[in-house]
């Protein structure tokens, strides 16, 4: 076992490795309980690191067989061996090969990282340190080696066996009822992209010829008897590869693309060289088992884990802390894809909702962190929204500010150039500074500085001279090890809208500031535009497209907000200033004053005209701001049962006035054509059930009515979800029922179950922390599958804030008593649980004094995995 506490990794202290792997060659006999790891590696001195320095390759509960060097055994005297490492002081030659005999055990392998058994089948782990248990080895991404794998199993066991690359060699081994196959990766690769795959899985596959003409297979592979569920993520997989070629000019390059779905999975998916594994609630999908947004999501995963081949594998990752270099970089391409598949604004503000709800959280509390940290303890705790949501968000600022062809001829430099190799953040600015001519050295500064800055604007109209004067300044908060922040390169885009929603020219003083597109950058602390040529007062909307991950502070009165809600030719900002209005509402309930209603009048007529030309962006605008936006707009102090109860008086009241709007919208939506999951059929339902969400809120009567009948006709779970999701906030009987019909109808589908363990999970009701006890001893509750772990828990801590958050301290305790017993079992699950208390210090006091106990009780555990004690210490720091 690893201590408590592990050792700091610095940034400053990355020096090259002493020697380098060229090739690998594994030969590996799949055993349930004791798998034969035989490694051949071929080593010599790397020209870079220290002359004379010993070999140390890390281990992790490992045992050791055996261990020779260029094929003669080492003697005791000649290394030094332990589950964690295994070094070999030397003298060592130059060149040599290593011959490495390991056994490891997949059944009893439960932290899902490594080799280990899902549903009966192997499957593999490896980033970031998970080959280090199933071989000794150079650990770390910037050594690059060919790997050839021979795997072996008995043939009723594992009658598919997959690695990376291509196949070379397949047979049987006559009279053992064993058989092998050979796989060969001509692409030299980190040992976090090794993997593979045995056992017996259904496959769909088909060709896929590239642009310049390749023949390639394309093939999911997924748990025996979910073959029909399979088809969509390989027909995401096709799409995906077309657009990297014609949007990027990427082509795929081995003979062979495999994606295997395995039910137990501790993250989405994993991008491993031409065999990726995927959690399988990014791979299957039917009309009758998953939601619109699953598909979404399976579009999304997928497209993500095809596009790393370029982004992360080809080009890695010299070391950890540039891990932003490949997951922002395929986030930003992700979400490019998604957009051009289906409507971009739309994509933009659930992208946002994302950002704001997940990476300006953890921004803004004790986990806040660099895109490119600095240091770290444990690195599966940094795979996180920063890096992720707000490293995509730097590479998307970089396009606005250099414009999309210098982005492109930066793309294509940067391929060029680093293709092979393991980069940092800087080889790959540098691509880009020299496409565009442009010195982003402040620019860079989004990698360093943490803390979401603040953008205020001000403005001023002088009638008689028709300027307007507009003052934007930034700061941002200090972050953990941050006391004090410098001025960012901020890329503002902006418009000037007339009062009847007119757009109006844009005309400086100076005329570069602001160029045709409406870009401004703040690059200081201050500064101020002055628009010419005006004859009305405008309303300046600012930030459109969410030009940059800051909070903006305007002053815009609520007639502004109207205007750009009603007129804004920027859909972003014109979704922006409902929830703007939307959130004074409820704050204005917190404060107990009466609302004003102009947001239910511009929402009614928004609803009778634009809403049925674009039903998914009128989805996203009856959405009401979540409680954890307005939690982060208030900033401290924060009681969570107040923000409730505010919403939802708001919700109601909306719900009771377009009660008219809501019901015909609803009847209207229905549909009898049969299900399909594009754009348009998704934006329908979307708003469907976004309509009987508000209607419900208005008139519970009415609401149960409405959905229970939604529920019983519905012929897809999109609909029949959205009509549960209803029912389970209204209490009664029509409420357990149809849980109960729900958990009759897909007792038999894992997935579909989490979906009924976390509606259940988030019912903003007392009696929900009781509910939530019986469900974990449900006979199909299990704390060995993360997926089932996450709908219960997860979604309790995450997303039901009053419970999560009850004023007796007892939701702590639920969470800090699970994650503790998790942690021996899952030692990345329970870190990424105990991350629910990230925004404890904003709490009101008594709850803050609670959160912070079941805290310190948590830290103060003895035995604690590295994962959860180094989420825990940084929580309190
Ligand atoms: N690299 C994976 C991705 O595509 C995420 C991941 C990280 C998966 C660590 C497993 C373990 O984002
Ligand atoms: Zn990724």
């Amino acid at each position: 076992m690893r201590t408590d506490t592990a050792p700091v990794v610095r940034l400053e202290d990355y020096r090259p490795t002493d020697f380098l792997i060229d090739t690998v060659v594994l030969d590996i006999a799949l055993d349930a309980t004791a798998t034969r790891v035989h490694a051949d590696l071929s080593l010599r001195r790397n020209p870079a690191g220290r002359e004379d320095a010993p070999l140390v390759l890390q281990g992790d509960e490992l045992v050791l067989l055996s261990v020779a060097r260029d094929g003669v055994p080492l003697t005791a005297d000649q290394y030094q061996a332990d589950p964690q490492g295994l070094i070999l002081p030397g003298p060592l030659p130059d060149q040599f090969r290593l011959t490495i005999e390991t056994v490891v055990n997949p059944t009893a392998n439960t932290k899902l990282m490594g080799l280990y058994r899902s549903g009966g089948n192997y499957c593999t782990q490896c980033e970031a340190e998970g080959f280090r248990r199933i071989t000794y080895f150079l650990d770390r991404p910037d050594v690059l080696s060919v790997y050839t794998t021979r795997l072996e199993a008995a043939r009723a066991d594992a009658p598919l066996l997959l690695a990376n690359g291509n196949l070379v060699e397949r047979g049987d081994i006559p009279g053992t009822g064993r058989h092998y196959a050979v796989w060969h990766d001509p692409h030299p690769k980190p040992a976090y992209l090794f993997a593979l795959v045995g056992g017996t899985l259904d496959t769909v596959a088909e060709e896929f010829v590239t642009a310049s003409g390749r023949k390639v297979e394309i093939a999911v592979h997924v748990e025996a008897g979910k073959r029909e569920r399979a088809a969509y993520a390989l027909d995401a997989l096709r799409r995906s590869m077309r657009w990297d070629e014609t949007t990027f000019g990427r082509e795929y390059d081995l003979d062979v693309f495999n994606v295997v779905a395995v039910s137990d999975f501790n993250m989405g998916a994993m991008e491993n060289k031409g065999l990726n594994i995927f959690n399988d609630k990014y791979v299957l999908a039917s009309s009758d088992t998953a939601t619109d947004a699953d598909y979404a999501g399976i579009e999304t995963v997928i497209a993500h884990e095809y596009f790393h081949n370029w982004t992360g594998n080809r080009i890695t990752c010299r070391d950890w802390f540039q891990l932003c270099l490949k997951e922002g970089l395929t986030v930003f391409r992700d979400q490019e894809f998604s957009a051009d598949e289906r409507s971009r604004p739309v994509k933009r503000i659930a992208d946002v909702r994302t950002l704001r709800t997940q990476q300006f959280a953890e921004d803004s509390g004790p986990l806040s962190h660099p895109v490119r940290p600095r240091t770290y303890r444990e690195i599966n705790n940094f795979y996180t929204a920063t890096v992720y949501e707000k490293g995509a968000e730097i590479v998307r600022m970089l396009r606005s500010l250099i414009g999309p062809a210098a982005f492109r001829r930066g793309m294509d430099l940067y391929f060029a150039r680093c293709d092979g190799t393991a980069a940092t953040i800087e080889d790959f600015l540098g691509c880009f500074a020299e496409a565009s001519g442009r010195d982003l050295g402040h620019f860079a500064q989004w990698y360093e500085q943490a803390g979401t800055p603040v953008v205020t604007a001000s403005g001023q109209y002088d009638a008689a001279a028709g300027t307007y004067r507009l003052t934007l300044s930034q700061a941002t908060p200090p972050t953990p090890g941050q006391p004090t922040k410098a001025p960012m390169v901020i890329p503002i885009v902006l418009g000037l809208v007339g009062a009847s929603g007119d757009a109006l020219p844009i005309a400086t003083t100076n005329e570069a500031t602001v160029d045709a597109d409406g870009l401004f950058v703040l690059d200081s602390a201050n500064a101020t535009i002055t628009f010419t040529g005006l004859t009305e007062r405008p309303v300046p909307s600012l930030l459109r497209g969410f030009s940059a991950p800051v909070r903006l502070e305007s002053e815009l009165n609520d007639d502004d907000l109207i205007v750009l809600f009603r007129h804004d030719s920027d859909p972003f900002n014109q979704w922006q200033a409902g929830q703007t209005l939307a959130t004074r509402l409820i704050l204005a309930a917190m404060r107990g004053e009466t609302v004003n209603t102009r947001f239910g009048e511009a929402l009614g007529h928004f609803l009778d005209s634009d809403a049925r030309n674009d039903p998914a962006f009128a989805a996203q605008v009856l959405a009401l701001p979540s409680e954890a936006d307005i939690a982060r707009d208030i900033g401290r102090d924060i009681n969570p049962t107040a923000i409730h109860n505010a919403r939802l008086a708001v919700k109601r009241a909306l719900g009771a006035e377009l009660a008219p709007h809501l019901n015909a919208l609803h009847g209207a939506l229905q549909s009898s054509e049969a299900y399909r999951p594009d754009a348009a059929n998704t934006g329908r339902r979307a708003l469907r059930n976004a309509a009987l969400d508000l209607l419900a809120a208005g008139d519970a009567t009415e609401g149960a009515a409405r959905a229970t009948a939604q529920f019983d006709e519905a012929d897809n779970m999109t609909e029949r979800l959205g009509a549960l999701a209803v029912l389970v906030l209204i209490p009664g009987a029509a409420r357990d029922h149809a849980l109960a019909t729900f958990a009759a109808r897909y007792g038999d589908n894992p997935l579909v179950l989490d979906k009924w363990f976390a509606l259940q999970a988030g019912i903003p009701e007392e009696g929900t922390l009781d509910r939530i006890t019986e469900l974990a001893r449900h006979p199909a509750f299990s704390m060995g599958n993360p997926n089932r772990i996450r709908a219960l828990f997860g979604s309790f801590a995450m997303t039901n804030a009053t419970q999560f958050n009850r004023e007796d301290g007892r939701g702590y305790d639920l969470i800090a008593d699970t994650v503790l017993a998790l942690d021996a079992r899952n030692p990345q699950v329970a870190a990424r649980l105990l991350t629910a208390f990230r925004t404890w210090r904003v709490l009101e006091p008594i709850r803050r004094g609670k959160a912070e106990a079941a805290l310190r009780r948590v830290a103060a555990t003895q035995g604690l995995s590295p994962d959860v004690s180094d989420i825990a210490g940084r929580s309190l720091e």
